[in-house]
């Protein structure tokens, strides 16, 4: 694992990719300030020009280079970094355009991983990294989910574990009022708490029309799983269906997201869960959807997009 790190700062040095374990998923991640290097990640995803990259850094004051502050933005990095949240900012001159889709915005956070952090501050640079899964396919929580997927395409792969959140950061646009664009790692409960003030979530109308400036993730598709993906509420009574695999929240299902009902290691696991069953065998996964509060919104949402059923 050490011995890695000596070979990923020399492969972001030499404009190539390298596979970053962070506590959310595993990015696919290049020398943000490289344009030839960002265009690496494009050409591996197979991800549109549209879609603008998150850019990683070791600390807030790294963040300032790439972005400008506001006050909301400085108490919650303050308060939330390391850690999954992906603030919004009006970007500087720094940032090459690929990366941000030409917007006038930057999406930037702290990872909070030994190795991710490792990586940033010993190589130097801002990181631009995506999730390290083909574009429309299921994020990576563990390094050999990206050896199966992306492993041609990057020349270091930093195996720092499974991921221990699991789900995406939040993207939040803290300007001028606070709106998630992206549910994710931090909760809005969270988020409101530390702002003191409400927190909105993009809504499906509002994110379609936005689309693709606003927050071009936010596609229907982005999270399709390899079989037909259908949703039940807790309330409704399991399909009968032949060839269906259920994935249940707490009990009942073929596989359960947690039994003690824990919202934390439902995320944690729920991609590990969803290529499993992808890759079961089964002609399709009937999802159990889980309370809508906390990481429940993340968990939520990924669950709707599998289901190609977009936001809310
Ligand atoms: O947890 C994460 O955020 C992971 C790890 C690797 O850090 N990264 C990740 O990146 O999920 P990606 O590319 O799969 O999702 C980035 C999303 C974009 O699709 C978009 O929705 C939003 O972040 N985003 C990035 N920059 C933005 C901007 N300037 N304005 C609005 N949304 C932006
Ligand atoms: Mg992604």
């Amino acid at each position: 694992m050490t011995e890695a790190l000596p070979a990923a700062v020399a492969a972001i040095r030499n404009g190539l990719l390298v596979a970053l374990p962070t506590e959310t998923v595993y990015g696919l991640a290049a020398d943000a300030l490289d344009p030839q290097a960002v265009l690496r990640i494009f050409t591996a995803k197979g991800r549109p020009r549209f879609d603008p990259l998150i850019v990683h850094v070791p600390d807030a004051a790294a963040a300032w280079q790439v972005a400008v502050p506001s006050p909301r933005a400085e108490r919650l990095a303050a308060a939330c970094w390391p850690g999954p949240l992906t603030l919004v900012l009006p970007r500087r001159a720094c940032v090459p355009d690929l990366v941000t889709s030409g917007l006038p915005t930057v999406g930037v956070r702290v990872p909070d991983h030994p190795l991710a952090l490792a990586l940033l501050r010993s190589c130097g640079r801002p990181l631009a990294a995506p999730s390290a899964n083909p574009f429309g396919r299921v994020s990576p929580t563990t390094a050999d989910h990206v050896r199966e997927q992306l492993g041609a395409a990057v020349a270091v792969v930093l195996d720092g574990g499974p991921c221990r959140v699991g789900v995406e950061s939040t993207v939040l646009r803290p300007d001028p009022v606070p709106l998630i664009l992206r549910p994710g790692g931090l909760t809005r409960e969270r988020l409101e708490a530390l702002l003191g003030e409400p927190v909105a979530l993009a809504g499906a109308g509002e994110r379609a029309d936005s689309l693709p400036r606003e927050a071009p993730g936010l596609l229907a598709s982005h999270y399709a799983p390899k079989i037909p993906l259908s949703l039940k509420g807790p309330a409704d009574p399991w399909p009968q269906r032949p060839g269906a695999v259920r994935l249940a929240f707490r009990a009942g299902g073929d596989a359960v997201l947690s039994s003690a009902g824990d919202l934390a290691e439902a995320a944690a696991g729920l991609f590990a869960v969803l290529r499993r069953l992808e890759g079961s065998g089964a002609q399709e996964i009937i999802a159990e959807t889980v309370p809508e509060q906390g990481l429940g919104l993340a968990i939520n949402d990924r669950l709707r997009r599998a289901a190609g059923l977009g936001a809310t």
